[in-house]
């Protein structure tokens, strides 16, 4: 609203779901339970669930109406045509394959296109993506500017890719390189944006080198709003537009519908080439169903058509970032470290610089996450050395950050519960120091954060 300093929920309340409320010795013994490892508890043992941004948002009255509307012939199904329209409207590419989320349509392109060997070279990589690379036996290389590399500097775009460490791995190893991925906004690297005028960057330089550019456009929104914001001369451009021009830019993308899809389920992998989309139809129909479903609903590609439409309205965009942004304010306000500025979906605390005397192998990040989760029931992430640190060869080492993310679902929490958040964050910022390590107990070779055990130090 104009001449109004609020930015209010662009949104009313139409349908409540009760929240669990739980003592902190219910926590404790949970906790335990759950081996130590937050993504073992009951979601009803949660009270404000930050674990992720993907998959948890509140679909719109619109895309409830929508899903009514599916059509669930198994082949040809009305509601594919309606999705495929919405992504080639947007993201302009020749070939929309529907997969049941993102790590799907990546699973299916790198199994097609990666042999032993190759390299894929990416801002960021993101975990799921680093080992649907990984499982091929090729190398998943992260190229972000080096801004990116340290939370506490600030930049208008930290998730740039290191342009001239692109050209130079190209000038040594292009033959082993079949595609270059940028990811937008840069989810590992605290959720920060990619600049038009660096994607521009990146193009020239697979241009130079004939290599298909892709995006992993899960958060293709939240970064048109960031380039509205930031870049010169978009201020003016809606963010549909910026989207499109983004995706103009790129050969192809891997997308998950769960994040700026507004969908519960669902993801899509598109692009221009025959060949390839050929290739990764043939493994679609073996693992995920036949080319007009992909693994889902008539009623989901219904949602996803209508939430990729809503996921672009400046309101919507607004509010999302802004809402981000107050918690960052709150928290950093307090002393917390955090990624600065603060990313589109998430904030991202430095865990390693909040308990400094916790090493990395002793997962600060882990340490941070239960202590949030045992203050006030509020469930975050690690991103760091569980997430990150193990090596193909079965060896150890320090991430290159620990943090710990705090995952906005989108359009469901109001305000109050962001400032509950908050009193959280800054109580146990208070008791840093009593913060103990933990080690792991077991876990499996891939993966390890979802499912590993972990035993407190001391
Ligand atoms: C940047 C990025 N890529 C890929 C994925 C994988 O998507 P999905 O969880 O739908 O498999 C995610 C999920 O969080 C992500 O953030």
């Amino acid at each position: 609203m104009q001449g109004f300093h609020t930015i209010i929920e662009p949104f009313r309340i139409k349908s409540v779901e009760a929240l669990k409320f739980t003592t902190r010795e219910q926590r404790e013994e949970a906790l335990r339970r759950a081996d130590y490892n937050v993504f073992k508890l009951r979601g009803d043992d949660v009270l404000v669930d930050l674990l992720t941004d993907s998959g948890t948002g509140a679909m719109s009255s619109a895309q409830w109406g929508a899903l009514m509307q599916g059509d669930e012939s198994y082949a040809g199904s009305r509601s594919f045509y309606r999705f495929e329209a919405a992504v080639r409207d947007l993201t302009g590419f020749t070939h929309i394959i529907p997969t049941h989320q993102g790590r799907a349509a990546e699973r299916i392109l790198f199994h097609t296109i990666l042999h032993p060997g190759m390299i894929v070279p990416n801002n960021n990589h993101f975990d799921t993506t680093r080992a649907n690379i990984e499982v091929e036996e090729a190398d998943a290389r992260d190229m972000v500017i080096d801004e990116g590399r340290h939370p506490a500097v600030i930049h208008p775009f930290k998730g740039n890719m290191d342009v001239r460490a692109l050209e130079a791995l190209l000038e040594r190893d292009a033959d082993r390189v079949p595609l270059v991925m940028v990811t937008v906004t840069n989810n590992s690297g605290g959720g920060q944006p990619v600049s038009l005028a660096n994607l521009r960057a990146v193009r020239a330089v697979c241009d130079r080198f004939e290599k298909p550019l892709f995006l992993d456009a899960c958060r293709f929104a939240e970064n048109a709003w960031f380039i509205k914001q930031r870049e010169d001369g978009y201020a003016d451009k809606t963010p549909r537009e910026i989207a499109r021009e983004m995706f103009a830019l790129a050969d192809g993308c891997t997308m998950s519908a769960k994040k700026d899809g507004l969908a519960n389920i669902g993801g899509f992998l598109a692009m221009n080439s025959d060949a390839w989309a050929e290739q990764c139809r043939t493994l679609l129909i073996l693992t995920e169903g036949f080319p007009t479903y992909g693994g889902l609903a008539g009623y989901d590609l219904e949602a996803i058509a209508r939430g990729l439409e809503e996921v672009v309205e400046e309101p919507y965009l607004k509010y999302r970032i802004r809402s981000t942004e107050y918690l960052a304010e709150k928290v950093s306000g307090a002393g917390v470290p955090i990624i600065q500025p603060a990313g589109g979906h998430a904030v991202y605390i430095d865990a390693r610089a909040m308990l400094p005397h916790i090493t990395p192998l002793q997962y600060p990040g882990i340490a941070l996450v239960n202590a949030l989760y045992v203050e006030g029931g509020v469930r975050g992430v690690e991103i760091g050395t569980v997430m990150f640190g193990l090596c193909p060869d079965g060896t150890e080492r320090a991430g290159d950050m620990d943090l710990v993310r705090l995952a906005i679902p989108r359009r469901v929490y109001t305000q109050s519960h962001i400032d509950y958040v908050a009193e959280v964050v800054i109580g146990v910022w208070k008791k840093r120091q009593q913060l103990k390590g933990y080690r792991i107990t077991q876990a499996p070779p891939v993966l390890r954060h979802f499912t590993a055990a972990f035993a407190p130090l001391g």
